[in-house]
């Protein structure tokens, strides 16, 4: 054999044992030592208090470390996992459905929504902004075989007419319209809520179309508190719902989705087709339902915080924002008349300490979340009226 066979291949068993073990020995512990911290470092969140990029930035509390060290687990696939079970009966009650299932992510939830009550060549509606119409990797046309049909809303909503004029009618060249997917709250229109009557009133128009509807309610406990009514309230129309609880609620890790127990079996299955079985996860679901317990009610604090955050930067010159959009943990705003893009800004505050994504574009994205107190809004503040003074003077 030509001594060029003899060499090892990358992947295989040989490669990986004779010739990388010690390498392999010497980066796990390595990577032991960064990852295993002492108690107190585990919980120093200070690192977080001016990363204003997502709520999905927070980090698991103490007390869900705890319930994660100490759940109770079991094989999930089988049904058998007793912290998972209780998660998802706690949100299907939260939500009045019958049935819960608690998935890897949002985009998972939303994907088994589609999956579960569509059939591949069909199409569904969705406000041109929506996560799901833009930001899920394009899953409802590869995976579930859809036309997502977009309508651009008003501050992230559909009316009822424009729903009634894009419903296709029964005719040979169309796809059948059959979903309504409704985001609240709207993400892109800058954490918006669509109110519970304003949601009868399209469910009303849905219903009398054939549609199903499915809300993305990724931030649905934002909406909650933001109007002040139960999330039930919220879910009264909506087939299937998606939660999240790894955004300000801080768990870790999943979302779950709601619907009638017909729905959630069905979205079972795909969820496992998908390679979404998971086994003992219920260390995950045990951070999830110390989050529902823990994490909606100071919701309140990140509103009040964006707020503030808003109204201090529609004071800095030729920062323009309206103050109206800004309902929940998000605020959205533009910064072209301070002649930078949205990158410009993130490296100007990054001389501050204050994080947020950037990009090409003048619109900005600051989220509120747990980490985030009013000292670091305060912060933020000054960095921005530091930042755009010296932008209008160069
Ligand atoms: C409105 C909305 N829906 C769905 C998702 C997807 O959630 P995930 O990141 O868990 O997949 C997001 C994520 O930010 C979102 O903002």
């Amino acid at each position: 054999m030509a001594a060029g066979n003899n060499a090892p291949r990358r992947g295989s068993e040989q490669f990986s044992t004779r010739h990388v073990t010690g390498l392999i020995v010497h980066s796990m512990t390595a990577m032991a030592a960064t990852l295993t911290l002492a108690p107190d470092e585990a919980l120093d969140e200070t690192a977080f208090r001016l990363d204003f990029r997502s709520d999905t930035i927070t980090q698991p509390t103490q007390a869900m470390r705890e319930a994660m060290r100490t759940a109770r687990v079991g094989d999930d696939v089988f049904s058998e996992d007793p912290s998972i079970n209780a998660l998802e009966a706690r949100a299907a009650q939260i939500f009045g459905k019958e049935a819960a299932l608690f998935v890897t992510s949002g985009t998972q939830g939303n994907l088994l929504a589609l999956l579960s009550q569509t059939h591949p060549g069909e199409e569904v509606i969705a406000e041109a902004g929506a996560h799901m119409a833009n930001s899920e990797v394009g899953g409802a046309a590869r995976l579930g075989g859809l036309t997502v049909r977009t309508v651009v809303g008003r501050a992230g909503k559909i009316s009822p007419e424009q729903v009634a004029s894009t419903v296709r009618p029964e005719n040979v060249h169309f796809a059948r319209t059959t979903l309504l997917a409704v985001e609240n709250t709207h993400n892109n229109a800058g954490g918006t809520i669509l109110r519970a009557e304003e949601m009868d009133r399209l469910a009303e128009t849905a219903r009398s179309c054939g549609l199903k509807i499915h809300v993305d309610g990724a931030r649905i406990f934002n909406a909650a508190i933001g109007l002040g009514v139960e999330p039930l309230r919220l879910a009264r129309h909506a087939d299937t719902l998606t939660f999240c609880l790894s955004k300000g609620l801080s768990a870790p890790v999943g979302s779950v989705l709601v619907g009638s127990n017909a729905v959630i079996d069905e979205a079972r299955r795909y969820r496992k087709m998908i390679g979404g079985g998971m086994r003992q996860a219920g260390v995950l679901a045990a951070a999830g339902l110390v989050a529902l317990d823990t994490g909606i009610d100071r919701l309140a604090d990140d509103h009040r915080r964006a707020r503030r955050l808003a109204e201090g930067l529609a004071r800095v010159p030729r920062v323009s924002i309206d103050l109206a959009s800004v309902q929940t943990n998000i605020v959205r705003f533009d910064i072209a008349g301070v002649g930078l893009s949205a990158a410009g800004l993130a490296e100007g505050f990054q001389q501050h300490g204050v994080r947020i994504s950037g990009g090409p574009g003048t619109g900005v994205r600051m989220v509120a979340h747990r980490h985030i107190d009013d000292a670091s809004v305060d912060l933020a503040l000054e960095a921005m009226v530091s930042i755009a003074a010296k932008s209008s003077n160069s």
